[in-house]
């Protein structure tokens, strides 16, 4: 079974969806550890509550990123996983880091990439005046927002929707698609060439 290491920063509530539909049998990894950079995210009580590993690594604890970086890939490693899943983990991560988990990294952004990348998307959304958004699972690269894309889906601007209420839609889409990506990804089901992946079940 493919072993995955889930980063937070915050709230942790993709983490949660990814918990569930691997004790629904829906996602068939072993989550060997969960990884905050800020002491208090919330995310991190309920990872232990699950009985899973949990750690967090203050990156306000370090002279410069990459200090930080090399001790969060330190901890990583010894876990030895398969998948490093970004779940709201809100530090921008590059350079050696992404050369030691090199295609091991993915992320779930809360816009259609390549659109909004960068914070607050479901706002950048409200404000450009776009009808439909939604969320983006992808592989992290050395840009921001800018690695292959696995899987998307859409969430449509609704009148009258203001940041929460859309930040909330496009958030119950993430917990859908972000469990169904990452079971693909563990069970082989999706091959790379170039910036294209290529799903072979659906
Ligand atoms: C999610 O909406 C995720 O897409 C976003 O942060 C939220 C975290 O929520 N990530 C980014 O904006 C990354 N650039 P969660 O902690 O409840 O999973």
């Amino acid at each position: 079974m493919k072993k995955i290491v889930i980063l937070i920063s915050g709230r942790g509530s993709n983490m949660e969806a990814l918990i569930a539909a691997r004790d629904a049998g829906q996602l068939p990894v072993d989550i060997a550890a969960v990884i905050s950079n800020r002491p208090d995210a919330m995310g991190l009580e309920t990872a232990a509550r699950a009985g899973i590993t949990a750690h967090f690594i203050d990156h306000k604890a370090f002279a410069g990123r990459e200090a930080f970086d090399a001790a969060l890939a330190e901890c990583i490693d010894s876990f030895a996983p398969d998948l490093v899943v970004l779940a709201g983990f809100m530090r921008i991560l590059k350079g050696e880091f992404l050369r030691v988990f090199a295609n091991r990294v993915v992320n779930i952004h809360p816009s259609l990439l390549p659109a909004f990348p960068g914070l607050e998307s479901w706002k950048q959304a409200l404000d450009y005046g776009v009808k439909f958004t939604g969320c983006t699972v992808h592989f992290v690269d050395q840009g921001v927002d800018t690695g292959p894309i696995i899987a998307q889906q859409t969430v449509p601007v609704l009148t009258g929707d203001t940041a929460e209420t859309l930040h909330q839609r496009i958030q119950q889409a993430e917990w859908e698609l972000y469990p169904k990506a990452v079971g693909a990804l563990a069970r082989g089901a999706v091959r790379t060439q170039g910036r294209q992946t290529i799903w072979k079940e659906k």
